[in-house]
C-alpha cells in the first residue's frame, strides 16, 4: 500500500489493519515507524478537521509537515500538478495530502507522476474522502462492534458527497445495511453499482437506524436554480432528539462528519446534547486513523528520494 486514493482500492484486510494500528496509537501502545520523513499538505479547498488532523497526527509521528499554500505557489504561474509534486519529492517530500475540489485529480495526478512519492486523497470533489471513511468506520466499530448487519442510514446531500460514496464503499464490503434518504434532488442518479435502499421519508429511512450519518447541504456544489430554499430542506430532513427518540433504534448513534449546518440538517440542541459528542469523538478518532494512514504509507512507500 503506497497510496490512499479511494476506499475501493483497499481490501478488507487492509482497511483492518489501519484500524488496528489506529486503536494501538490511541491506546499508546504503537510506536512511529516513520520518524524524519516529510508530509506536504496540499489543500487547496477549505478544511479544518482533516487538514489539522492530518497535521497533528504526522507530528505525533515525529514526520516533518509542509503546509503547501497553493495561492502562494508556482501553480498560480502556471506549473502543473504533476510538475510541482515532482520538484517536491526531489526536495525530500515523501508524501502529499491533497485535497481538491476537481473529482479525480489526486488519482490523475499520481498516475503521471514518475517518482516514488506517497499521494494520499483528503477529498476530491464529489468523489472520494478515503480517510473519513476509516475514520467514521473506526468509530462504529469502538461504539458497536461490528457494523455487519447493521441499519446504517446516510441523510442529507448525497449527491455531492464524497463522504457517503467512500463510506457505502466501505460500509459495503462489510456488510452493513446501507440506507440513503435525501431529496430527489440531492440523491444519486445512479444506484445500480451498490446495494443500498433509497428513502425520501426522513422517518421511514430512520425507522429502527442503528447509525444516522448526516451530510451537509454542500452550497458551494449546488447548482442553485434546482435547490429550494432552506426553511423546506430543513422542514423535511433536519434531525432532532425527538424524531431519534420517536423512530430509531433506542441505542442510536449519530455521525457527521463535519462541518455542521445547525439547525439545517441537524437540531442545534442534538448536536449539544450527549448524542452528539460522538461527531466530536469522530474527528478525535481522525487523529489516530491518519497517524496509521501515515505510519503505514510512509514506511511502505517511497524509499529512494533524488532517484536518477
Ligand atoms: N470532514 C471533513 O472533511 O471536514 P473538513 O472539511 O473540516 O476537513
Amino acid at each position: 500500500m503506497k497510496h490512499l486514493t479511494d476506499i475501493e482500492h483497499l481490501s478488507k484486510e487492509e482497511i483492518l489493519e489501519i484500524i488496528d494500528l489506529a486503536k494501538k496509537f490511541k491506546a499508546n501502545s504503537a510506536q512511529s515507524e516513520v520518524g524524519g520523513k516529510t508530509v506536504a499538505l496540499m489543500f487547496y479547498e477549505n478544511s479544518t478537521r482533516t487538514r489539522c488532523s492530518f497535521e497533528i497526527a504526522a507530528k505525533k509521528l515525529g514526520a516533518n509537515v509542509i503546509n503547501f499554500e497553493a495561492k502562494s505557489s508556482s501553480l498560480s504561474k502556471g506549473e502543473s500538478l504533476k510538475d510541482t509534486i515532482e520538484n517536491l519529492y526531489y526536495l525530500g517530500v515523501d508524501a502529499v495530502v491533497i485535497r481538491h475540489s476537481l473529482a479525480g485529480i489526486v488519482e490523475n495526478t499520481r498516475a503521471q507522476v514518475k517518482y516514488p512519492i506517497s499521494f494520499i486523497n483528503a477529498g476530491d470533489g464529489s468523489h472520494a474522502h478515503p480517510s473519513q471513511a476509516l475514520l467514521d468506520f473506526y468509530t462504529m466499530l469502538e461504539k458497536t462492534g461490528s457494523v455487519e448487519g447493521k441499519k446504517v442510514v446516510i441523510v442529507g446531500d448525497i449527491k455531492h458527497s464524497r463522504v457517503a460514496r467512500s463510506n457505502i464503499a466501505l460500509l459495503s464490503k462489510f456488510g452493513a445495511d446501507i440506507h440513503l434518504c435525501s431529496p430527489e434532488y440531492l440523491a444519486f442518479e445512479n444506484t445500480e453499482c451498490f446495494k443500498a435502499t433509497v428513502h425520501r421519508d426522513l422517518k421511514t429511512a430512520i425507522k429502527d437506524a442503528d447509525i444516522v450519518m448526516l451530510l451537509r447541504v454542500q452550497n458551494e456544489r449546488l447548482e442553485y436554480e434546482v435547490f429550494p430554499d432552506s426553511f423546506e430542506y430543513k422542514r423535511l430532513y433536519e434531525v432532532d432528539s425527538k424524531l431519534l427518540k420517536e423512530y430509531a433504534s433506542p441505542n442510536v448513534i449519530l455521525m457527521h462528519p463535519g462541518p455542521a449546518n445547525r439547525n439545517i440538517e441537524v437540531s442545534s440542541e442534538l448536536l449539544d446534547n450527549k448524542i452528539g459528542r460522538t461527531i466530536l469523538e469522530q474527528a478525535q478518532n481522525g487523529v489516530f486513523v491518519r497517524m496509521a494512514i501515515l505510519n503505514k504509507l510512509l514506511k511502505e512507500g517511497s524509499e529512494a528520494h533524488y532517484a536518477s
